[in-house]
């Protein structure tokens, strides 16, 4: 950059990231279900009016594409668009197509997600992502968005945070289903990924008939992780285990086209094989490990953030070298395009995450500098929302809504990432201006 900032590779997407159940209001599925159970959402809260984006997002989106974002990530809402197993609504695919087009209208690459972890009641009731049918019926929901979003959808996530929904939903229990065992875990993970391969082969079956692009890959929660004495060679092999299930086991499986153990025992996945075009990474934080004999249901290691590092109000430790370290191994492994679908921070008063972005923007031009392939930065999130078992207690948005009259009002940090989107990089003097967020060097 002219003025010695860092640039990002021609053509990046930069944006938001958000999910419908968390923005949209009047949505109808298993979260609404839970929620309505005492005890279950943090605030007592639900999702019944988020943000009411169902109604606003023209406004929405139009605010997001004044600030220069080039991007913006979605997902579509399972229980809108197939009501009733089979029976799909038209006027819900009319309204995605026109938010859609309204991204493109605009100048804002759309990247759809079809599951943002919430499921139709009625796959609930026979039984979730475990349930035989889901494969099936989750492939028949892929392609009838893809017919009718495909003209004008290029990048589709089939699920969010498959490691992530598994192991909230069926082995802490604290999401639903409300599940704590390790083998309904590896279970609900078989049933994930066969309806990623069900629907990764719907999207190419769709776009190949119409001859349009489609490309096609997972939103996958990596976690950094970090021995809490780097000498302690128990808490080095205690990372390993964790490594090999939460962050690799997934793009593994996609790799290979089989259910590698320990989720199963190598049988292979009808469709799974190079399922990934690209790599969408949700990155957040890294992680200390503690050797922990025990805690075999944790696979002996004690998990918690670096105490030196200054933590976001949901105690994640903040340390962008992480993200740069995360994009290599990916890089290094999987040599997959990679597009970062969500990074953010807690953070109540906004006084974290101008520098947060700058740190970790930076760290994905440092990455891309390197040779990493890495298409995107998506934030989480433009708005406050209705973050899970958390309820409105947790905000990561780059604007804040009134929950009384949601009104949207933009942070200070608003105009920061605006600032990183007109240049298409971090400019000098935001590089420069700001002191370092982590109290230790990074590495
Ligand atoms: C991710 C989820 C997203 C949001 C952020 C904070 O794990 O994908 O919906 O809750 O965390």
């Amino acid at each position: 950059m002219a003025d010695g900032g860092l640039a990002l590779p021609a053509g990046f997407l930069l944006g938001c990231a958000s999910a419908a159940h968390q923005v949209e209001g009047g949505t109808d599925n298993d979260w609404s279900e839970w929620a309505r159970q005492p005890g279950r959402i943090r605030d007592g809260s639900d999702a019944a009016v988020a943000c009411d984006h169902w109604h606003r997002y023209p406004e929405d989106l139009q605010v997001l594409a004044s600030l220069g974002q080039n991007a913006h990530r979605f997902s579509l809402e399972w229980s809108r668009i197939e009501p009733r197993p089979g029976d799909f609504d038209e006027a819900a695919l009319a309204h995605y197509a026109d938010v859609v087009a309204c991204c493109r209208d605009l100048g804002m690459e759309p990247l759809v997600t079809l599951l943002h972890f919430t499921l139709p009641r009625w796959l609930t009731e026979r039984g979730g992502v475990r349930a035989p049918e889901a494969p099936a019926r989750f492939a028949r929901y892929a392609a009838v968005c893809a017919e009718r979003l495909g003209p004008s959808v290029e990048w589709w996530v089939t699920i969010n945070e498959p490691n992530v929904q598994a192991l909230m939903g069926y082995l802490t229990g604290e999401w639903p289903p409300g599940k704590a065992s390790m083998p309904v875990a590896f279970a609900a993970l078989r049933g994930l990924l066969r309806m990623h391969a069900g629907a990764a082969t719907a999207l190419r079956a769709v776009a190949a008939r119409h001859e349009r692009r489609a490309r096609v890959s997972v939103a996958h929660h990596v976690r950094g992780l970090r021995p809490a004495r780097p000498s302690s060679v128990m808490d080095r092999l205690a990372c390993l285990p964790v490594d090999r299930l939460m962050n690799r086991w997934w793009p593994r499986a996609c790799r290979s086209g089989r259910m590698l153990p320990p989720v199963g025992r190598g049988e292979k996945v009808a469709g799974a094989a190079g399922s990934l075009d690209w790599l969408g990474l949700n990155y957040y934080c890294d992680d200390t490990v503690r050797f922990a004999p025990r805690r075999p249901s944790q696979l002996f290691a004690q998990r918690f953030p670096d105490p030196r590092r200054q933590q976001s109000s949901f105690g994640w430790a903040i340390h962008a070298g992480g993200l740069t370290r995360v994009l290599h191994e990916l890089w290094d492994e999987f040599r997959l395009p990679i597009v970062v679908t969500e990074n953010g921070v807690a953070d109540e008063a906004d006084e974290l995450r101008g520098r947060f972005l700058v740190e970790h923007v930076t760290a994905v031009a440092r990455a891309a500098a390197a040779g990493v392939d890495v298409r995107g930065y998506l934030h989480w999130t433009a708005m406050d929302n209705f973050e899970w078992a958390e309820g409105y207690t947790k905000r990561f948005g780059l604007f804040a809504v009134d929950r009384d009259t949601l009104q949207r009002r933009p942070k200070p940090s608003a105009a920061v990432f605006a600032r990183i989107c007109a240049a298409g990089g971090v400019p000098a003097d935001l590089l420069d201006a700001v002191p370092r967020l982590t109290s230790v060097a990074s590495g």
